[in-house]
C-alpha cells in the first residue's frame, strides 16, 4: 500500500487527463433527477457483446482477428488504426485521420496503441493455431505487420485475458501486490528493446507523484488539452455507443449527463487543484506503478513499448489485478526528461507510466465495429 486514500466525494470519482468532473456541482446536478435525459441505447448490452471471446473451437477468421485487435488499449480511445489482410497475415497501418496533436504530438501514443492492437492480434493469430511475428515496416509508412507462421501454436493465458482487461480509472483498495505476481508481470512484459521497472519504494513513488502532479496541473490549465480531452469524452451512454468510441465518462465512475450538459459542466470543473488531488489519492491507493523504457526513441521502439505493456496488462488482468495510465509527465517533453534523470534511464525515453494494484471493476470502454476499421487489400 502506497499511503492512505485521503477524503473525497464519494460518488464522484473521475479520472485522469481522460475523463473528469470532479467537484460537487457534478454530483448534484447528474442527480436522479436528470438522468433520464441521458437515456440511450444499451450501453451494457454493447460492451457485454464487444468483450467477449470468439470463438470456443479455435476457428478464428480474419475479422475475427481484427476484434481481438480491436480491444487493445489505445490512447483516448481514439482507434488510431486500419487492417488489411495480405498474403502473409495482417498489417496494421497507423489512422492519422484519429491522431491526437495537443496530448501526443509526434504521436508515440499512437505508435504504442499500434503495438497494443499488434500484440493481441498476435496472441490471437496463435490461439488460432498459427505462430505469429511481429515486425514493424521500416519503409516509413509506420505500418506494423503480424505475420502469421507455421501450424502447431497454442492457445496463451494472455490470449484468454482479452476480454477482460481494462483500464481502471478509480481509486484501488491499497493492498500491495505478491512476490510471485510481481515476477510474472515482469516476465510477461519482456520484450526485445524495451525495459519494465516495478517502483513500490514510497519515497520513490512520492517523487514520481511529484512529476505527475505538476504536468496534470499544467495540462489542465492549457486550453488547448481541455478542450481536446473534451472532444473525446462521451458524457451518456448514446453517445459512447452511437460513436463506439472516446472516453465514456461513466468508465471512471461520472455520472453520466446530456453531452450539453456534461461539456459546460467539464469546463467548470476540470480544474488543476482538483485533478492533482485525485490524481495523489490514486497513486496513494495503489499497489506501485509501472514504467516501460524503450531502447530507442524512435516509431518501432514506441510500438514495441506498447507491445510490452499490453502483455503486462493481459498478464496482471489474469492474476486479478488492475492498473490504469498516468502519463502525464511523459507528455511535457521537460518533466518527462526529469522523469528519466530520477529514474536513471539514462538517454532513453521513458514512454508509460501507469499504476496498479486492486479495485473492482468499472464499466467498459466501446469499439467501433471491425468493418470500420479493415481496409480492402
Ligand atoms: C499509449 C497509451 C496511452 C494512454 N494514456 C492514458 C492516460 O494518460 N490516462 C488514462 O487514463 N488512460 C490512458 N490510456 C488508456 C486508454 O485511455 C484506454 O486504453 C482507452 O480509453 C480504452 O479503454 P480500455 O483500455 O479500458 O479498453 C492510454 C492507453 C495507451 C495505449
Amino acid at each position: 500500500m502506497l499511503g492512505q486514500p485521503r477524503d473525497f466525494l464519494p460518488g464522484v470519482i473521475s479520472m485522469k487527463h481522460r475523463t473528469l468532473l470532479a467537484g460537487a456541482g457534478v454530483a448534484v446536478a447528474a442527480g436522479a433527477g436528470i438522468r433520464w435525459l441521458t437515456r440511450g441505447p444499451d450501453h451494457d448490452a454493447a460492451a457485454a457483446t464487444l468483450w467477449s471471446h470468439r470463438s470456443t473451437t479455435g476457428s478464428l477468421e480474419f475479422a475475427d482477428l481484427v476484434h481481438y485487435a480491436t480491444l487493445a488499449a489505445n490512447s483516448h480511445n481514439a482507434q488510431p488504426w486500419l487492417f488489411q489482410h495480405t498474403p502473409v497475415g495482417v498489417l496494421i497501418s497507423p489512422d492519422f485521420s484519429r491522431s491526437l496533436p495537443v496530448v501526443d504530438g509526434d504521436a508515440h501514443h499512437l505508435f504504442a496503441s499500434l503495438g497494443c492492437a499488434a500484440e493481441n492480434l498476435m496472441l490471437a493469430t496463435r490461439a488460432a493455431g498459427r505462430s505469429s511475428e511481429i515486425a514493424f515496416d521500416p519503409s516509413g509508412a509506420g505500418r506494423v505487420q503480424v505475420a502469421a507462421g507455421v501450424v502447431g501454436a497454442t492457445r496463451d493465458a494472455l490470449f484468454d485475458a482479452i476480454p477482460d482487461r481494462q483500464c481502471t480509472r478509480c481509486d484501488y483498495d491499497g493492498r500491495a501486490i505478491g512476490t510471485a505476481d510481481r515476477m510474472l508481470l515482469q516476465k510477461a512484459a519482456r520484450v526485445d528493446g524495451c525495459e519494465l521497472l516495478l517502483i513500490e519504494d514510497l519515497v520513490r513513488v512520492e517523487q514520481v507523484l511529484e512529476l505527475i502532479l505538476l504536468a496534470t496541473a499544467l495540462q489542465a490549465s492549457d486550453p488547448a488539452f481541455v478542450a481536446e480531452l473534451r472532444s473525446w469524452l462521451r458524457f451518456n451512454a448514446g453517445a459512447a455507443v452511437d460513436s463506439g468510441d472516446g472516453l465514456y465518462v461513466a468508465c471512471s465512475g461520472i455520472p453520466t449527463l446530456p453531452t450539453w450538459l456534461g461539456s459546460l459542466l467539464f469546463a467548470a470543473f476540470f480544474k488543476p487543484a482538483a485533478e492533482r488531488e485525485r490524481h495523489a489519492r490514486q497513486v496513494r491507493s495503489s499497489a506501485g506503478l509501472a514504467v516501460f523504457v524503450a531502447d530507442l526513441d524512435d516509431r518501432a521502439h514506441w510500438v514495441q513499448a506498447g507491445r510490452s505493456y499490453q502483455r503486462f496488462a493481459l498478464q496482471a488482468t489474469a492474476l486479478g489485478i488492475r492498473h490504469a495510465h498516468l502519463n502525464q509527465p511523459l507528455e511535457v517533453a521537460p518533466i518527462r526528461r526529469q522523469l528519466g534523470a530520477l529514474l536513471g534511464v539514462g538517454d532513453r525515453r521513458v514512454d508509460l507510466l501507469l499504476r496498479y494494484g486492486h479495485a473492482a471493476a468499472m464499466p467498459r470502454s466501446l469499439r467501433r465495429p471491425v468493418r470500420d476499421v479493415i481496409v480492402a487489400a
